[in-house]
């Protein structure tokens, strides 16, 4: 069965055709990010005004690269929350118009559990129960993942998500939006011993709490910016610290919750999925405590609507539906 994706929660318009919850035969992803840069963040207006006058072409698109039509698609399955309000509606409205004028079926999807589907479109042999991790720039959530109908949640973050942190040490040392690939660039070049970050710590062990933090980092950017403007050297070394905490935080978790399931097989998604440092320590320290740490390929860590279908191919075979009232979460 193929299966129409459409996903816009954030900054992305996308749409994909994927066949049987397995083979992505078309995924096009379009962003409106460089509209939103001099900004240091996404605006939501401009990123729903975006969508409303994209979300056609990259619907053309995707069909026409999977050389199917609006006849051989078999289900909608659309991002219905959480997201930004403005933009979750225009997918939804667009995914509602075709499937009432083609009489094909509608799912609404959650944005967080697609990340976690991710990793099921790039290893088809995957197996469940699992653990889930999902690091983005809205979401910090380990799962635990019995079905794609059973996702109980382990723990989240408090305060900021992990991205948003990134993204917030960015603008801290004025590196620009999105943070998270610029600070990954810069810490290849710090040392991530230099300065002693730590995360702050939660009540419940599987909970994150990132806005400590990030506050750290800006006071000693405003203790060693007084006289004179931040080294590039220290600039690199700042990055790599915090990434390093962070990063360190993300494992120690992610591998208690493997340990309090009982479960060897975790698996990472969402956008900071996309960090090579992150991947590269999350497999050594896996490894050594017998677990598979499994990422999606870099493309499918971020935004996307091939995850969308995906997983609205296996909910709907587990019977889930949606009607015309389907509305969007933030
Ligand atoms: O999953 P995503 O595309 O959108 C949301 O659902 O939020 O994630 C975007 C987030 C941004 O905060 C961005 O800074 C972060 O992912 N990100 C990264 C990297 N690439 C993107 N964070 C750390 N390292 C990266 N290489
Ligand atoms: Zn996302």
């Amino acid at each position: 069965m193929f299966v129409l994706g459409i996903e816009t929660s954030c900054d992305e318009t996308s749409c994909s055709v994927v066949k049987d919850g397995k083979e992505i035969i078309s995924n096009v992803v379009s962003s409106s990010l460089k509209f939103h840069k001099q900004y240091g963040g996404v605006v939501p207006e401009i990123a729903s005004r975006m969508q409303l006058e994209t979300i056609s072409a990259v619907c053309d698109s995707a069909l026409k690269e999977s050389g199917r039509d609006l006849k051989d698609i078999g289900l909608v399955s659309v991002t219905s929350g959480p997201g930004l309000l403005g933009s979750l509606l225009v997918g939804l409205s667009f995914a509602k118009s075709v499937c009432q004028a083609k009489n094909i079926p509608l799912l609404g999807v959650n944005h967080v559990y697609s990340h976690i589907y991710a990793n099921f479109l790039h290893d088809k042999k995957l197996r469940l129960p699992l653990v889930a991790l999902v690091v983005s720039g809205g979401h910090t959530s380990l799962f635990f993942v019995k079905d794609f109908d059973k996702i109980e949640i382990l723990g989240e973050t408090l305060d900021d998500a992990c991205g948003e942190a990134f993204d917030k040490v960015a603008k801290v040392l004025k590196l620009g939006y999105p943070g998270g690939p610029i600070i990954e660039k810069l810490a290849k070049k710090g040392d991530p011993k230099k300065i002693k970050f730590s995360c702050s710590g939660t009540k419940r062990p599987l909970d994150f709490s990132f806005s400590g933090i990030k506050t750290a980092v800006l006071y000693y950017v405003k203790r060693n910016s007084r006289q004179s403007a931040l080294s590039y050297q220290l600039t690199c070394d700042i990055a790599a610290s915090f990434q390093e905490a962070v990063i360190d935080v993300l494992i120690q978790k992610s591998i208690l919750a493997c340990k309090l399931k009982k479960v060897n097989r975790l698996i990472v998604g969402g956008g900071v999925a996309a960090n090579n440092r992150l991947r590269q320590k999350f497999e050594e320290a896996a490894e050594e405590n017998g677990i598979s740490s499994i990422f999606p390929p870099k493309e499918l860590c971020l935004d996307n609507a091939a995850m969308v279908a995906g997983l609205g191919y296996r909910l709907f075979k587990k019977g889930l539906r949606s009607d015309l009232y389907l509305t969007g979460s933030v």
